[in-house]
């Protein structure tokens, strides 16, 4: 063998047991899928079935606006609103009410319900927040 072929083999052998330190590794990944498939489990978990009305329940919109969204001391009575809004403009102010300045209507309740912060629900799938919208246009 020439110095030159020596060289090569070296190279092809550091190849060879970088290839085979690959395989060895990747025996330890069947831990990914798993994990994966948690991170999958929490995604879906913030996307639930429910209807509009449940929805109202399991996202807490009841412990402010009442049981039956009638008002309380803490949020105003979601009745009627289908006057105000539309299901497009729900949805937008559902995922960002901090920055909704809505007139009269809204100094009013920003007045009354002084201690009380209407929460973003931007972090919910838009079609949850379609469906709570669809509902509350109902009342
Ligand atoms: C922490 C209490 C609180 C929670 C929880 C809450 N809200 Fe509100 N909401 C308010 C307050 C207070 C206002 C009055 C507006 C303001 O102060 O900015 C308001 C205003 C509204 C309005 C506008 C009413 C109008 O007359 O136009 C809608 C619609 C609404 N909320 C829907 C919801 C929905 C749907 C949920 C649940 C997904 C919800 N709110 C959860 C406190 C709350």
């Amino acid at each position: 063998m020439t110095n030159a072929q020596k060289w090569v083999a070296a190279f092809l052998g550091f190849f060879l047991i970088l290839f085979l330190l690959g395989r060895i590794t990747r025996k330890e990944e069947p831990t990914m899928p798993s994990t994966m498939g948690q991170m999958g489990q929490q995604t879906t978990q913030t996307t639930s079935d429910a209807d509009g009305q449940t929805l109202t329940k399991q996202l807490g919109c009841i412990s402010c606006h009442g049981e039956n969204l009638q008002g309380t001391q803490m949020a105003p009575a979601l009745e009627n609103i289908s006057k105000n809004w539309t299901r497009d403009g729900l949805i937008n102010y559902l995922r960002n009410p901090s920055s909704y300045s809505g007139g009269a209507r809204f100094d009013e309740y920003r007045e009354k319900y002084k201690s009380t912060i209407m929460p973003s629900y931007g972090n919910r799938d838009v079609k949850e927040l379609g469906r709570i919208a669809e509902f509350l246009l109902t009342k």
